[in-house]
């Protein structure tokens, strides 16, 4: 038994990079993973390999730029096991380039995702963690909004305004029933770089990711360790990243 044991985890972005690790390090701890996101073939490929190890997982077509997906896989999630404990918001998306080039559409991509699909998620599991008397959002921002570096502006600009959100929503919720983890991940090898457009960018990222990125499981175990913690306990911030990242 683990303190992890039970607890019932949605997670969005969850076919592939830090989703999929975290999905694989809680269920191997004893969570029921609930897993969301676009690509459901990943999605049920990875949740048959959990249960061939003895986890439990479903799975649940998501688009977080959807309110109505975020209200299915917290809806799944209570259907099928009778609560959510914990809802990390982990999808994703990357199109950084420097902003002179007014990639509006791109601008607007990012928004929709890493932010709205953020609120989305909010919105879904907050009345249902009120319900309960408990519940643990955890959300994937970014190192790129504690130093702001070129071509990240728009891509920082959106995982700042989650972490800004979270601290408002922290501030609004010290009742006990709510806490809030914003996890901020340095350069992690994933699938990330695929989703940016500007293809001098992407090489850029993709060679740095080859040279030092740390592995996604990084990321995992510090998740695994904010929501661990006893329900008195809620770890707010944690930064992690490859020590030689500059
Ligand atoms: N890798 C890094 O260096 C790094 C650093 C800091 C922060 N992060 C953050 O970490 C999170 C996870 O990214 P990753 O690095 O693991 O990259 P990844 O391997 O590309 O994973 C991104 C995940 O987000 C999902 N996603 C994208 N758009 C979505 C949408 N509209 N609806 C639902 N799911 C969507 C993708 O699934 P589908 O395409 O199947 O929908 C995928 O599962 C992101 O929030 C990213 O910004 C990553």
């Amino acid at each position: 038994m683990t303190a992890i044991s039970g607890k019932v985890v949605a997670i969005t972005g969850a076919s592939s990079g830090i989703g999929e690790a975290t999905a694989r390090l809680l269920a191997e701890r004893g969570a029921v993973v609930v897993l969301g996101a676009r690509r459901t073939q990943r999605l049920d490929e990875l949740a048959e390999n959990i249960r061939d190890r003895g986890g439990r997982a479903i799975t649940c077509a998501t688009d977080v730029a959807r309110r109505e997906d975020l209200e299915g896989l917290v809806g799944r999630a209570v259907a099928e096991f009778g609560r959510l404990d914990v809802l990390v918001s982990n999808a994703g998306i990357s199109k950084i380039g420097p902003v002179a080039d007014l990639d509006v559409d791109g601008w607007s991509a990012m928004i929709d995702v890493n932010l709205r699909g953020v609120l989305h998620g909010i919105a879904a599991a907050l009345p249902v963690f009120r319900r309960q008397g408990h519940g643990h959002l955890v959300t994937t921002v970014s190192t790129s909004g504690l130093k702001i570096v070129p071509t990240q502006a728009v891509y920082a600009a959106t995982k700042n305004a989650v972490r800004t959100l979270l601290e408002g929503l922290r501030q609004e919720s010290t009742d006990g029933v709510l806490r809030t983890t914003a996890v901020s991940p340095g350069f992690v090898r994933t699938e990330l770089a695929d989703s940016i457009d500007n293809a001098q960018v992407r090489e850029q990222i993709r060679h740095t990711m080859d040279e030092f990125a740390i592995a996604p499981e990084a990321v995992a175990r510090a998740i695994a360790f904010a929501i661990e913690q006893p329900h008195d306990v809620e770890i707010g911030d944690i930064t992690i990243r490859p020590t030689v990242q500059g």
